[in-house]
């Protein structure tokens, strides 16, 4: 009885008993979501908790660690086995539950530039690449993976080196390439390459990509010599509601204004939270299965032709759209289902 849902002005609540592992996942949900949306606001009640209780040495002796670790978001950041195999990130993962389903080795004596897609609307399903949430450190223990995220997101103290101790850097072109560059190997980077313009596509049980004109990731690819992998998450566009923006309607126009002065989507949507089951702005728990390719061989080629590029975006296309149709169907997509790409 007391494990039913109660339903109080159209909002429905969550029971009140659930068991502690259940409480727990949505813990390790609400912080993940907290660091992206909330932070701001914590950060600055912790550093004025700190000035006005005496402690602005702290203040100034984080500053100065700041301007000597500024460069490290564009140089490979500092990845650490110990916050990636916090407990917390197992609780993240098995919310949804999140699962990773390799296809292929990735030997190390390569680099990989991983390309996710779909973005979703906060691309929860990068978080495989972050930790050992889904056991990818154990299944590749010899690669180093670097999840790629809006440099607006270092900006906030705390937050970027707590990004930066899962391996998380700079999505510009520099950061990648620091990273991919051929005097090491057994690094893959992971970029979420339709990026915000993506994310205004992320309705439930719908598949659009922006990539037909996204070929920066293929150029550097080819630069770089590093392999390209196709990934694939199924589910991530199920875990919010987003409000009806069709290409050309008026909503959608707005958004794409908004996008083209802040750089950021101005997604309209809605999930649920601790407390309630359809309301917030927590995700979904919704089964999240993301599905990484087999590498597909990158010659390294320093000043690569038009042509060049065309044609490995072409077979990157192809290899994509393979991977989602041999796999939709275990993964709940309709077998008449078809990738749109934009
Ligand atoms: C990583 O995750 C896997 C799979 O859940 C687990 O077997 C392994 O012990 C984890 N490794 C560490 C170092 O926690
Ligand atoms: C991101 O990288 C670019 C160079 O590629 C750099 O100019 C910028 O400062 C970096 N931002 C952060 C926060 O690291």
């Amino acid at each position: 009885q007391s494990a039913r849902m109660t339903n109080l002005l159209g909002i429905e609540f969550a029971p009140m008993h659930l068991p502690l592992e259940r409480r727990l996942q949505t813990l390790g949900v609400f912080y993940h979501v907290f660091l992206f949306l909330g932070a701001p606001l914590a950060v600055l009640c912790i550093a004025a908790w700190l000035y006005f209780n005496g402690y602005a040495l702290v203040i100034a002796a984080y500053c100065a660690w700041l301007f000597w670790d500024w460069n490290s978001p564009y140089q490979g950041a500092y990845s650490s086995r110990y916050f990636q195999t916090l407990r917390i990130h197992k609780w993240f993962s098995r919310y949804f539950p999140l699962s990773i389903h390799p296809t292929a080795e990735l030997p190390n004596d390569k680099n990989y530039l991983i390309g996710f897609h779909p973005h979703g609307v906060i691309s929860i399903s990068a978080y495989n690449f972050m930790s050992n949430g889904t056991g990818l450190l154990d299944r590749f223990p010899n690669i180093n993976f670097h999840v790629c995220t809006l440099v607006g997101n270092f900006y906030l103290p705390l937050r970027r080196e707590w990004m930066m101790l899962l391996g998380i850097i700079n999505c510009s072109k520099e950061s990648l390439r620091y990273v991919l560059d051929d005097t090491r190997t057994g690094q893959a980077a992971v970029l979420v390459v339709g990026g915000a313009e993506e994310a205004l596509d992320a309705h439930p049980g719908r598949h659009v990509l922006t990539l037909k004109n996204r070929k920066g990731f293929i150029k550097l690819a080819l630069k770089t010599g590093a392999h390209l992998v196709p990934c694939f998450g199924f589910g991530e566009n199920d875990l919010y509601y987003q409000a009806a923006n069709e290409q050309g309607s008026t909503l959608r126009k707005i958004q794409e204004w908004v996008k083209k002065l802040s750089g950021i989507s101005p997604v309209i949507m809605h999930g649920r939270s601790i407390f309630t089951y359809n309301f917030g702005l927590l995700p979904f728990r919704k089964k999240l299965d993301t599905v990484l390719g087999a590498p597909i061989p990158v010659e390294k080629t320093e000043n690569p032709s038009q042509e060049q590029i065309d044609e490995l975006h072409e077979l990157y296309i192809s290899k994509l759209t393979q991977l989602f149709d041999e796999h939709k169907v275990r993964y709940g997509v309709p077998e008449e289902e078809e990738l749109i790409i934009h």
